[in-house]
């Protein structure tokens, strides 16, 4: 990240804080989804990605770990609040069939815009009404920091939502930050506790690694973990 890219970064993030309701005493019923948040981040931003605070250009050290020597042939994927695509394309490189989605059609259209030549599948969808034909449909479902941007009283129905697009023998990875129970966070984002990631076990998941990943020179603590649906794909 070069210093004015860095410095564009700072003053978008301080801007959006300043538009955020849920950064605002009782603010929450303004926006009980953040939608409007999430489609004023997007149109803000133009097309300078410094204005995107989650915005890495490249796949998330976290998830380029995890994908470091493993192949995903043949599999079909699906990347939960893809943003600018650059998980989705990541997931795509290590072999799967990859469908990408976001609320906002701007974040679509620009990924689509930034991959031209991208095998992966970018999607408008709302991950609290999606599509019935993703019901039980992908071998990898991931999800990177949508759950810990969005009010903990959400966090069940995004669980079976989740839940739901797992193949029989399929697999569920999440990955956000991490804090501990009772610290006390000045979000958005609401990095999530172990019990928060340990109850994404629901409809038939099972919660099978829970990597707790600590706070290094370049990322802070982080959760990543997996849940398998039993079946055979
Ligand atoms: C914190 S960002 C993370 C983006 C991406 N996963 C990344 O790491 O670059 C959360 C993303 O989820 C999207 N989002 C929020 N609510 C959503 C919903 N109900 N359905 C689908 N996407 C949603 C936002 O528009 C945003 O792009």
């Amino acid at each position: 990240m070069t210093e004015d890219f860095a410095l564009r970064r700072a003053k978008a993030r301080e801007k959006l804080d300043a538009i955020d309701p849920h950064r605002r005493e009782g603010g929450v019923a303004a926006d009980p989804r953040r939608r409007d948040w999430f489609e004023a981040v997007y149109e803000l931003a133009g097309d300078d990605p410094a204005g995107v605070p989650w915005a890495g250009l490249a796949p998330h050290p976290v998830l380029a770990q995890w994908l470091e020597g493993r192949s995903l042939a043949g599999l079909r994927a699906l990347d939960v609040g893809c943003g600018l695509g650059d998980n989705a394309e990541g997931l795509a490189q290590a072999g799967a069939q990859v469908v990408a989605f976001d609320l906002v059609a701007r974040a679509i259209e620009w990924a689509k815009r930034r991959f031209p030549q991208s095998a992966v599948d970018y999607v408008a969808a709302d991950l609290f009404h999606p599509p019935q034909e993703w019901r039980g449909a992908f071998d990898l479902v991931h999800e990177l920091y949508t759950l810990q941007a969005l009010p903990e009283s959400l966090l069940p129905d995004a669980a079976d939502a989740l839940a739901s697009f797992v193949a029989p023998g399929g697999t569920l990875l999440v990955i956000s930050r991490a804090r501990d129970a009772g610290q006390e966070v000045a979000g958005p984002p609401w990095p999530l506790t172990r019990a928060q990631i340990e109850a994404l076990a629901v409809d038939g998941l099972r919660l099978t690694i829970l990597e707790d990943i600590p706070a290094s020179e370049t990322i802070v603590r982080h959760w990543r973990a997996a849940f398998r649906r039993e079946g055979v794909a």
